[in-house]
């Protein structure tokens, strides 16, 4: 969508849909902010008194929509939107309403929007909240719907015209605000699709590909490698999951650099994404109602690979970020891993599967250990780890495990602040025993209990002495009905908390410490392993 931003004052601001959201009690009264007033005496007070009389009041959720028969220039409707208690008010609320706002042009078949910001005190938070609100509220997943495809002819929302509260002067900020919103949200919608596709679209090669091509558009470096890169470097739970599937697997690794030199030399962010293309269980098989929405098992990865597009060819922080993604299918066959069989990881470590289905932890223990040899500042990784989270926190928090509180705490105010809802869960010791086996160093899954902590548990193994973040996002990467700028299905879910995180570090990066192995050492140990 085409954004463009006036000031408050501009006098007249196009749109077909005219877009005002209020904070509860603004309706009535003196309290009427100026583009509330305008429309209504445009409309011989009418468009107040009407919401009145339908029950707006301006609360969360609610909204009015109303004709104005002409009457007011050429918005040919008008959209009040609830924005709730103006204490509690945060950007996420507007960028929830301006998601819904999208969707309400789109099923008018509104071609042009005019949304009128409300006067807070966080103009570019509030901005940026808009522009992502509408940009990921237009999102949809039809193209494999004939009737979508022939209805590609019909108009749609094309361009939204952002006027800024009265008072407010046009500046260089706010058009950063602009075109960071419109980034990250495109990423995010790029991130959905590479979810929503269908397993047999988007397999380990296919998303190598895209993440290839994400690198191209967004100056990083990409390394791809295949099933031989995979055994050079001994990373046998990855290649345990892998064997089942006749799909090749494919080793991703994005690299940004920061174009100064200095800055080159810092140690790097480590992001590690869970890519299972599809998760079937393995020979531990799911039931099929859980199986279906196993395509999804790559939203890990995608929310990582979104990131870095906006870290690339936006954020640019003073020091390099790498993306570690092992991609693959977890299959049942006559070649799959068993239940018995003994992995041993790029670690060195021994693991005995008792579960296949427990997968993503053998892959990303792998991830980590790699990510680890480069000598980060810090390894986040994103996946959809276990149903157990999504049984403790439901479909719309993510779950947030480690043991440096620093680290974890960075992680949840970068949440805070793009708007994701996390929670911080356990990765205590008095677990451990669940992953305990009687013929290896470890085995794969333990006990029902705690399976959220357990699947931690087993990636802190490979985590050393690194400050380490894991998110299970198992609930929040897919929405099981639309909401606010959500849709049914695929959401991109981490991609805005980790842009967060990325531009926090950037802020703060003279305070950063820096890690105890230097990086140029942990390279040249990682080669020497390598070589072996
Ligand atoms: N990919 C699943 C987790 C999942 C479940 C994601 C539901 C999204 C929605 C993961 O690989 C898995 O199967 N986990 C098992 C672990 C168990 C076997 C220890 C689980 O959660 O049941
Ligand atoms: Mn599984
Ligand atoms: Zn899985």
């Amino acid at each position: 969508m085409q954004f463009s931003l006036v000031p408050g004052d501009a006098a007249a601001v196009s749109g077909e849909l005219l877009v005002i959201p209020l904070f509860e009690g603004e309706l009535v009264g003196d309290a009427a902010p100026a583009p509330l007033a305008t429309a209504d005496s445009a409309l011989d007070g009418k468009l107040r008194a009407a919401a009145t009389q339908e029950g707006f009041k301006g609360k969360v959720d609610q909204s009015f929509l109303i004709h104005t028969l002409g009457r007011l220039g050429g918005h040919e409707r008008v959209l009040l939107l609830g924005l709730g208690n103006r204490a509690r008010f945060q950007p996420e609320v507007l960028r929830l309403a301006a998601g819904r706002a999208a969707k309400t042009a789109q099923r008018l078949k509104a071609t042009s929007i005019a949304f009128r910001v409300p006067a807070t005190d966080r103009a570019e938070d509030v901005v940026r909240a808009v522009v992502e609100g509408l940009e990921l509220g237009v999102y949809r997943f039809d193209k494999y719907k004939s009737a979508a495809r022939e209805d590609k002819a019909s108009p749609k929302l094309k361009s939204a015209t952002i006027a800024l509260p009265a008072g407010t002067p046009k500046s260089r900020a706010l058009d950063d605000a602009l075109t960071l919103g419109l980034k990250v949200a495109e990423a995010v919608n790029w991130a959905r699709d590479l979810v929503n596709e269908p397993p047999n679209v988007v397999t380990p090669v296919r998303l190598a590909q895209a993440a290839q091509q994400a690198a191209k558009e967004s100056g990083l470096q990409a390394e791809i490698g295949g099933r031989k890169e995979i055994e050079r470097l001994n990373m046998g739970m990855f290649l345990g999951v892998t064997v089942g599937s006749v799909q090749e697997p494919r080793l991703i690794h994005l690299v940004y650099t920061p174009k100064n030199a200095k800055d080159a030399k810092r140690a790097p962010l480590a992001l590690v994404g869970k890519a299972i293309t599809f998760d079937s269980g393995g020979l531990s098989l799911k039931p099929t109602e859980g199986m279906v929405e196993m395509k999804t098992d790559m939203a890990g990865s995608a929310a990582v690979l979104a990131a870095m597009k906006v870290i690339g060819s936006v954020v640019k922080p003073p020091f390099p970020v790498h993306a570690f993604i092992g991609a693959c299918e977890n299959m049942p066959s006559g070649t799959a891993y068993k239940p018995g069989d003994i992995l041993t990881a790029r670690s060195g470590k021994t693991v005995e599967i008792t579960n296949t289905d427990a997968e993503g932890r053998l892959v990303l223990g792998d991830m980590i250990t790699w990510a680890g040899e480069h000598g980060p500042s810090a390894i986040i990784d994103l996946a959809t780890l276990t149903g157990a989270c999504m049984v403790a926190l439901g479909n719309y928090i993510v779950g947030a495990f480690g043991d440096d509180d620093a680290t974890v705490n960075s992680v949840l105010d970068a949440a805070k602040a793009a708007g994701e809802e996390m929670w911080r869960l356990p990765v205590s010791d008095m677990q451990k025993d669940a992953l305990r086996s009687d013929v290896a160093d470890m085995k794969n899954s333990g006990e029902r209990w705690g399976g959220a902590i357990n699947a931690a548990l087993f990636l802190k193994e490979f985590v050393g002495d690194i400050p380490w973040v894991h998110l299970d996002i198992a609930g929040p990467s897919n929405s099981p009905k639309e909401r606010g700028y959500l849709n049914k299905g695929a959401t991109g879910s981490g991609a805005r908390t980790l842009v967060e995180l990325v531009r926090q570090r950037a802020r703060d990066v003279d305070t950063l410490p820096e890690p105890k192995a230097q990086p140029a050492k942990a390279a040249k140990r990682a080669k020497a392993k390598t070589a072996r």
